[in-house]
């Protein structure tokens, strides 16, 4: 791919574009922030580590200059206000919606043909906001957050059991809160269920634990975590530039699917060249899809906040 664009150079995009340097996806990547010299400075400084990191992918900043980011085949939207201590990923709404409403359509106007990842909070509601902002079809536009939470989940069972987390394989469905729904029944070290591994008690203790993954992360570091959801959001990236065809659980718009429409919401999806190329429906127990509507639920309660902002003409 020529060019990857991610814009926000925060903690998360500048992360974002520095995994994405390392695996030398792309020509160029281009970070785009509105805080004047904050996307040059943090471009340089990974451009600079090219020659010790052995990547050739040219990395540049610029501020709010979208010209820059013309061609793009990839956009990921990280720009927005992060989470602080006390406050939930929907809090951030009101801010954020007129942030990614903006930057989307900038976005879109030089680079029609991308595809766009959005990583902004409150991330499934983020997600709504950029495809109605970018006019294109829904597999074209979606959201990171089941691959961090499941890194989480991942990393906390990992840990429980003193295994490698390489040989975790788990799922988590719903919204990127703390209705998110991860999913033991699907979980496994390697095929093996944990639930022969760990004790009814230890995992629900991980499910509550990754529930609140990044809240113990806000509540550390006063602001929200960047190396995994950096990590992961460039994962993405590489399934779409390599046609990777991965399996992951990502926020993705549904039609019908989980008896769920016209909303976006984490689901495990198939990742390649043209986005989100199947969306995969999984059989759930009763309490399973109780647990997913409760989410699908406290989504909407956040969809209904971005309506009343009356930001797009379909609701003015
Ligand atoms: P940050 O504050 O470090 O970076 C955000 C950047 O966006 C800032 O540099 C700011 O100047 C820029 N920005 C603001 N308005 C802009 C505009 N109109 N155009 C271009 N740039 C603009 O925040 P951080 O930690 O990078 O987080 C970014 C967003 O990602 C937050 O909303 C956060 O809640 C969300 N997030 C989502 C995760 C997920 O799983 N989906 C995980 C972690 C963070
Ligand atoms: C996270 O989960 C706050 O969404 C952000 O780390």
């Amino acid at each position: 791919m020529d060019k990857i664009s991610i814009i926000g150079a925060g903690n998360v995009g500048a992360t974002v574009a520095n995994v994405i340097a390392h695996k030398d996806l792309t020509r160029e990547v281009v970070l785009v922030d509105i805080k004047q010299g904050m996307a040059e400075g943090k471009a340089l400084d990974i451009w600079q580590t090219s020659s010790i990191m052995d990547f050739n992918t040219r990395v540049v900043g610029v501020t709010n200059d979208y010209i820059r980011t013309k061609g793009s085949g990839v956009v990921v939207i990280t720009s927005g206000l992060p989470r602080k201590p006390g406050m939930s990923r929907d809090d951030l709404i009101k801010t954020n919606a007129v942030i990614v409403k903006e930057v989307t359509e900038k976005a879109v106007k030089y680079s029609p043909e991308a595809i766009i990842i959005v990583v902004s909070n409150p991330l499934d509601v983020m997600t709504y906001c950029a495809y109605l902002a970018a006019n294109k079809p829904p597999q074209r536009v979606f959201g990171m957050a089941g691959i961090l939470d499941t890194g989480r989940y991942r990393a906390f069972v990992a840990e429980a059991l003193n295994f490698s987390p390489k040989d975790i394989l788990s799922l988590s469905l719903g919204g990127h809160g703390d209705h998110m729904v991860p999913l033991p029944r699907y979980t496994s070290v390697n095929g093996i269920p944990i639930e022969q591994l760990l004790d009814r008690d230890t995992i629900n203790r991980i499910v509550e634990r990754t529930r609140k993954g990044g809240g113990e992360v806000v509540e550390l570091l006063g602001t929200s975590a960047w190396y995994a959801p950096g990590a992961a959001a460039a994962q993405m990236v590489e399934a779409i530039v390599d046609d990777q065809k991965r399996i992951f659980p990502c926020c993705a718009y549904l039609q019908g699917e989980y008896g769920l429409k016209d909303i976006y919401m984490g689901v495990p999806v198939m990742l390649g060249k043209h986005g989100v190329e199947r969306i995969i429906e999984i059989e759930l127990n009763k309490e399973e899809k109780a647990l997913l509507m409760e989410s699908a639920n406290s989504v909407k309660q956040v969809m209904d906040v971005l309506d009343n902002m009356k930001l797009f003409e379909y609701n003015e």
